[in-house]
Parts: C-alpha cells; structure tokens; sequence
C-alpha cells in the first residue's frame, strides 16, 4: 500500500466522527513516525479545515512531530517539578555534550522537550528511547549522552 493510500484510509476511518483531527494525527504520526507536510491537504480536505489549522493543531502539541525523528529520541521534561529540581541546568549540560540545542534532530539523535512525564516525585526526568529516567544530575550526562550516540 502506498502511503497516499495509507493516508487516505487514515483519514477515511476518522474522518466521520467529532474531533477527528487529533485522532488522525496520532495515527499518522503512528504509521508514518511523523507528520508529513503531503498530509496536511488532505487532512484538511477531509475535515473542511484550513491547512493553517491543521498546521496550528501540529505546532500546538508538542508531540507531534514534523520531520522523522533520529534512531535515538531523548525527552527531557521541561515542566514545573523538573525545571525546579535543577532541570534547566541539565538541559545546558545536554546541549553541550550533545552538541545540540533541544529541539533538534543531528547525527541520528532527536533531542526534545516534553511537558511532564508523570515522575515529578523523581525530578528531573527523561524519557530515553521510551525508558523513562529520573534524578538525572551532571554525573548522568555524560553516560546519556554516549547512549544516545551508541
Ligand atoms: S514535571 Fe517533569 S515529570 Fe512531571
């Protein structure tokens, strides 16, 4: 199946029901691992949508992504109980021994924001390939940032 017809039959299964958009977007994101910019007319076609609104949905949440992600995806949580615990610093030493700033894709690494894991009470936290980390401190830096690029 190609992914216009892929698309399609995404679209298609939602397309009837009430807020439909977000439940499009996941499944795209699923099947795809992003949202391709091809998607977004016909999404919006199909929903009798603007593209500027499928577009400001997209850009709304933060998990949705627009471009592939890396083969390694670190999440650093950047909401309250984390920032508190010390997490902007983290963030710097990151960026630094990663060599990006968060928010970028380089080398095969996805170095990205997320707004709370659920392991505020372990702040700060990170989710690395899927596996959530806590109490993560400088001394934990270095050892993530040669994980990722494993
Ligand atoms: S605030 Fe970071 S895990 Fe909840």
């Amino acid at each position: 199946m190609t992914d216009t017809a892929r698309l399609s039959e995404i679209v298609a299964s939602h397309a009837e029901r009430e807020g439909a958009l977000l439940p499009i977007l996941h499944d795209v994101q699923a099947e795809f691992g992003f949202i391709p910019e091809a998607a977004l007319d016909p999404i919006a076609t199909a929903l009798r949508l603007s593209r500027a609104e499928v577009a400001g949905v997209i850009g709304f949440y933060h998990d949705f992504r627009r471009q592939p992600a890396g083969r390694h995806v670190l999440k650093l949580c950047r909401a309250e109980a984390c920032q508190a615990m010390g997490g902007v610093a983290l963030q710097a030493l990151l960026e630094h021994a990663l060599g990006q700033k968060i928010g970028e894709t380089k080398d095969g690494i996805t170095f990205e924001a997320v707004y709370c894991l659920g392991l505020c009470a372990c702040a700060p936290a990170a989710q690395v390939d899927g596996r959530l980390v806590g109490r993560l401190d400088a001394a934990a830096v270095d050892a993530l940032a040669e994980e990722m690029r494993a």
